[in-house]
């Protein structure tokens, strides 16, 4: 992939940098600066939100829509074409969008449009030197002769700093340069391997299918152009709002100098100020959307392989679940289910009867999820009604002379819905009917980046995508590939979400391979191609942290890893680790050794039980979290930095992690491993297993055999439990157990239906609970249930741990209860 890259870089010229501040203009939201060679404009959107636009050479008034950008005087389309594999790429897109010079909202932006932000009062101070805008948050400055813009809180540090040279631009590209401070640290950046802090690493977006990837991988299947800067003084956020190809280079060329280029003809990013990581990510998601909250079948146990072939197999793998005690919510249908490939058919030989077989699934407590690729079988004049129905209304991406675009997957030689028009979101969305009418439950969307090979399968041959010169989109919204790449796989989302929500009456569960910014707002993530490799166990923690600190907090690895065969040992340890995923599924490829949790002998089967056993049992806490993430944005699964941020120590801790605020996993990664080195930071803390207590910041060494993963829970950490179920639904749940341990703290209980929008409506409850130490007595005070959501009064046993247990009917009214 990289060498085919290679193809799109700019030529090498020079960067031409935004010149001299002549003037500025004030309106109720925004800066405009009017500069020498280009415009800048700053708009204040929340005292903590700022949003800074550059485009070279605007337009003069009365000159044609868009903008054209220059390059010391000569236009950028005047540069010759760059090739790629002898076709043009065209780089600057077409002038229908939105630019103006002056610039509103963008045609394909994901982010929430300036004029939806309640207009917030700042200030604006002009100096013969600089000028300079005050919000209740934060001080930006611009000086007049190099407009370099620098940010400070209300102490005066630093935060979000140009470098001298600032802002600039070059045939088909833009940049912004920001000084890296002393003792900062990056996390983010969206789906990454490697480790937690991105620091001297080039971190490239463009949605790729990065099969075998590894710790050097750049680009991943999901690009997200949005990183949080730590320091021990503060944390800020960057997002690039961009949709083309874009690159963030953390000090790798330049120590201490962090770029951020593009491929589009301007520069439009948003600043961030916390200072902690919980504004941060609310502030991100009230820009680019929340997550609805899933049903709570999905956050039970899945499992998948590619795949279970055949009616039979799937029976069967339902058996061994129920059979065995192993909880399993949802069984996941690989592309075998279908016929040849098919998108939205089913294989008459092998699912004769797929309606029977998923009612009785039903019955026996799972949900099917059924994988849909975008690749749709080319078949003319063969009745294959979705290939038929999207020719005839030109529903599929045409090259820019105007022939249908195929390439090869699955079902060999395909064409690709254009999700960027509207209607084409709409007939996919409707699609589902026919998985939706026979009982399938959610939707597993796969190969949307989009991977697409050259040739038929099997004949070798290069991944490519569609030339960046093809037009997508609307007839009066067109664009290029090049601009709607990264977002193919985040509209194919969209558009299976909104189907979902149309056809079904309750909550769906939809998950994607592919995505951008903004991808929470309709589907979890999985990440991708794994292997059943230690190295990749270990990955996968900081890997899913970043994703979850890029807002995207319904995210999971495949248990077990998908490609290789796990040995016992590391698929013990996986399950225990899968257990913390917000997304547990596992699942296995083709031709490797069956993955499923008793297949490994009695010794792993029960350590698979006990852990998913595990997660059934904190299902309320879980499920606390996840409306936490669809209210607030914040993470689900969390390195110990986002509450840790001002103990350095946890920077680079990516071994260890939270599950929400109170429970923190030192798992174990390598073979024969029964002991390991763990940092329990500043507070009390308790072991889950033993009660032992603790006080940070301390490291300890943790007895871990096979049968144990190191788990922690905080002085103070209130956590709700219910009792084992073989699926979320299997029966009322009448009682509930509230495990408490020693210290201060305070914690929110979420409960509603679990599967229907009832919650939309304030059909919900929550349950706020305090401790706190008072005349050597522990007290934990519970406040009286808000919100509508009826609650059949149950049985609450609040255990301090260690002190002692108390039992009561919970009616909702308020408690006081002394230890
Ligand atoms: C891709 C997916 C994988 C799936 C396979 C077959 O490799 O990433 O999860 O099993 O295709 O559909």
């Amino acid at each position: 992939m990289p060498q085919y890259f290679g193809k799109l870089q700019t030529t090498e010229q020079p960067w031409s940098i935004i010149g001299a501040v002549e003037s500025i203009d004030k309106t109720d939201r925004t800066i405009h600066f009017n500069c020498t060679n280009s415009a800048l404009k700053i708009s204040i959107l929340a005292p903590n939100l700022i949003r800074v636009r550059m485009w070279p050479n605007p337009p003069q008034p009365g000159r044609a829509r868009g903008h054209r950008p220059y390059n010391g005087g000569q236009e950028i389309q005047s540069q010759p074409p760059l090739s790629k594999g002898g076709q043009e790429i065209k780089l600057s897109p077409p002038l229908s969008k939105g630019g103006q010079g002056g610039g509103q909202s963008k045609l394909h932006s994901v982010t929430l449009p300036d004029e939806e932000w309640e207009i917030v009062p700042f200030e604006v101070r002009e100096t013969a030197e600089k000028i300079e805008i005050e919000t209740a948050q934060i001080l930006i400055s611009v000086k007049r002769d190099r407009p370099a813009i620098e940010c400070f809180d209300k102490s005066g540090k630093p935060f979000a700093t140009d470098c001298e040279r600032a802002m600039g631009w070059r045939a088909g590209a833009t940049a912004g340069w920001k000084r890296i401070e002393t003792d900062e640290h990056f996390y983010g950046f969206g789906q990454r391997t490697g480790l937690l802090d991105k620091l001297s690493e080039v971190k490239t977006n463009w949605t790729t299918d990065s099969l075998d990837y590894n710790s050097l991988t750049d680009e991943m299947y999901q690009a997200i152009a949005f990183y949080i800067a730590l320091n021990p003084d503060r944390a800020y956020g960057i997002f690039f709002n961009t949709t083309f190809w874009s690159q963030f280079d953390i000090g790798a060329e330049t120590p201490g100098v962090l770029r951020m280029e593009t491929r589009d003809t301007e520069l439009d990013y948003y600043i961030i100020y916390g200072p902690e990581l919980a504004q941060i990510l609310a502030t991100y998601t009230q820009l680019t959307g929340r997550m609805p909250i899933p049903p709570k079948w999905a956050l039970g146990y899945h499992q998948c392989r590619w795949s279970y072939e055949s009616e039979d197999v799937v029976r069967e793998l339902a058996r061994e679940f129920r059979d065995r005690s192993i909880p399993c919510d949802v069984i996941h249908l690989d592309i075998d289910y279908m016929r040849g490939y098919r998108v939205f058919t089913w294989s008459p030989k092998r699912f004769p009867d797929p309606a029977k077989l998923i009612a009785d699934l039903k019955a026996a407590g799972f949900k099917v999820v059924t994988i849909v690729d975008p690749g749709v079988k080319y078949e003319p004049e063969a009745d294959y009604e979705i290939f038929d129905r999207g020719v005839e209304n030109d529903y599929f991406v045409r090259t820019a002379d105007g022939k249908l675009f195929h390439g090869y997957v699955w079902p060999d030689k395909a064409v690709f819905p254009d999700f960027m028009k509207p209607e084409v979101r709409e007939w996919w969305g409707e699609l589902h009917k026919s998985l939706t009418d026979i009982g399938v439950a959610g939707i597993w969307n796969d190969m949307n980046e989009p991977a697409i090979a050259e040739r038929p399968f099997g004949d070798g041959g290069e991944h490519i995508w569609f030339p960046l010169d093809t037009p997508q989109g609307p007839d009066d919204d067109r664009t290029t590939h090049a601009e709607t790449h990264n977002l193919y796989g985040l509209m194919m989302a969209k558009a299976c979400a909104q189907g979902l929500q149309k056809l079904r009456g309750d909550r769906s569960f939809v998950l994607t391979r592919s995505g951008f910014a903004g991808v929470q707002r309709y589907s979890s993530v999985w990440m991708g191609d794994n292997q059943s490799l230690w190295a990749h166990l270990e990955m996968s923690m900081p890997m899913l942290c970043n994703m979850g600190l890029s807002g995207v907090a319904f995210v999971g690895c495949d248990i077990g890893g998908f490609a290789g065969n796990a040995t016992a040992e590391l698929f013990a340890r996986w399950m225990q680790v899968g257990m913390l995923y917000p997304l547990m599924r596992g699942h296995s490829a083709m031709s490797t050794a069956q993955h499923e949790p008793w297949v490994f002998g009695d010794r792993t089967e029960q350590i698979c039980r006990e852990y998913i056993n595990l997660r059934y049992q904190l299902l309320p806490y879980i499920y606390t979290l996840f409306w936490e993430a669809a209210t607030t944005g914040t993470p689900i699964l969390r390195p110990l930095l986002y509450h840790f941020p001002r103990d350095r120590t946890t920077y680079h801790l990516y071994d260890q992690v939270l599950l929400g605020p109170s429970l923190m996993a030192a798992p174990v990664y390598r073979p024969g491993v029964e002991h390991r080195a763990v940092y329990l930071p500043e507070g009390t803390w308790y072991d889950w297993w033993t009660g032992e207590c603790y006080h940070g910041p301390t490291h300890i060494l943790a007895y871990a055999p096979l049968e144990r993963m190191p788990l922690y829970v905080r002085g103070g950490g209130i956590i709700a439990i219910e009792p084992v179920q073989q699926f979320v639904e299997e029966r009322a749940i009448d009682s509930l157990k509230m495990r408490i341990w020693p210290g201060s703290g305070e914690w929110t209980l979420y409960e509603d239906d679990g599967h229907s929008f009832e919650h939309e409506k304030g059909v919900w409850a929550t349950t706020n609970y305090q401790v706190y130490f008072e005349g050597g007595k522990m007290i934990v005070e519970i406040a009286a249930r808000e919100g509508e959501f009826a609650i059949c009064d149950r049985e609450v046993t609040v255990e301090v741990v260690g002190v002692g247990e108390q039992q009561f009917t919970d009616d909702g009214t308020v408690r006081r209860l002394i230890f």
